[in-house]
């Protein structure tokens, strides 16, 4: 059989690889699912899915890869694309910095001199730029959204009418941070609205494969490898990458970088993407975090697949 061009291994390799790793972390015990929003309390711990997707479309898959959960944070590196495409970079850049925080992913904290949030990664970047989604009203907004997520997956996908409840009614440290920024006009149109529409863009449900899908549209300059569709303007790829690369993994983005060496993001739901630029794109759920918002599992499975297939970027 051919060697897989992207992973040097043949694909039985790269699929018994997988499956040897997917076992090994099975063991791992630590952390505790994110229990903050009530909705996603009810998650079953023991979901496990490992998937990667190759940026000429291969995929190799273990565990729950097709178990339903919400995306949450890992939608704000596509809704920072989207902002991109509809206002360019210099009007984005003028209204959410790209600097990591060293902070929580919730902390309510803007840059002293020029007000804006630290960067979309962060909750308080994230609202500012899900408020630069164009569009005439709440509908077609959403809308917008919705057509952005579904070019990345390939297919139909649906809110989590539950977990949108949940995160509106728990959703008040999210309020506090939108209306600092509303203070400091940092945020054009109703604020309300646009928390609506980022709890439910958290809300957006994904598979693990769905998610290796994301990252390897992003690893294939913005073209979905399963489809060929394009999902964003390729000159806004390397933004979302370089976002990614610093801030995605939060108050742990450091010690990713030095370890894992990829741009990747994390959400409370368990789900971590990690992009290979031009080779792959990597997606683990697992829905137990440690102290930092990120899954226990996913950080492992991802250093392991980083350091198995030399995939580091230095
Ligand atoms: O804003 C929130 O609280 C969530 N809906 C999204 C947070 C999230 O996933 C942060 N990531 N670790």
């Amino acid at each position: 059989m051919p060697d897989d061009a992207s992973l040097c291994r043949t694909p039985d390799a790269v699929q018994s690889f997988l499956e040897g790793l997917y076992q090994s972390c099975r063991e791992l015990r630590g952390g505790k699912v994110a229990d903050y929003i009530p909705e996603l309390a009810k998650v079953d711990p023991n979901l496990f899915g490992i998937c990667l997707v190759t940026a000429d479309g291969q995929v190799f898959e273990v565990g729950d890869t097709a178990h339903l959960f919400t995306i949450q944070s890992i939608s704000k590196v596509f809704v920072q694309g989207l902002a991109l495409e509809d206002h360019g970079r210099d009007y984005v850049l003028a209204r959410v910095g790209v600097e990591p925080t060293g902070d929580a992913f919730n902390a309510i904290i803007l840059d002293e001199a020029s007000k804006r949030p630290y960067n979309p990664m962060v909750n308080a970047g994230a609202i500012a730029t899900t408020s630069l989604i164009a569009g005439d009203g709440p509908t077609e907004r959403l809308n917008r959204l919705l057509n952005m997520f579904r070019r990345y997956v390939g297919h139909d996908i649906v809110v989590d009418v539950a977990t949108y409840v949940s995160e509106r009614a728990t959703g008040d440290r999210n309020r506090a941070m939108a209306y600092l920024m509303r203070h400091f006009k940092m945020v054009d149109w109703d604020i309300e609205e646009a928390l609506d529409l980022y709890f439910q863009q958290c809300s957006v449900m994904v598979s693990c494969r769905d998610l290796a899908v994301m990252a390897a549209t992003l690893a294939n300059q913005g073209v979905n490898p399963m489809t060929g569709d394009r999902a964003v303007e390729a000159g806004y790829v390397r933004d979302m990458l370089s976002v990614m690369y610093t801030c995605g993994m939060y108050n742990f983005a450091g010690e990713w970088a030095y370890r894992v060496g990829l741009p990747a993001k994390s959400g409370v739901c368990g789900g971590i993407i990690a992009v290979v630029p031009d080779q792959l794109g990597i997606a683990v759920f697992s829905p137990p975090l440690d102290g930092r918002g990120n899954s226990v599992r996913g950080v492992r499975v991802c250093e392991a697949i980083s350091q198995e297939f030399g995939l580091h970027l230095f």
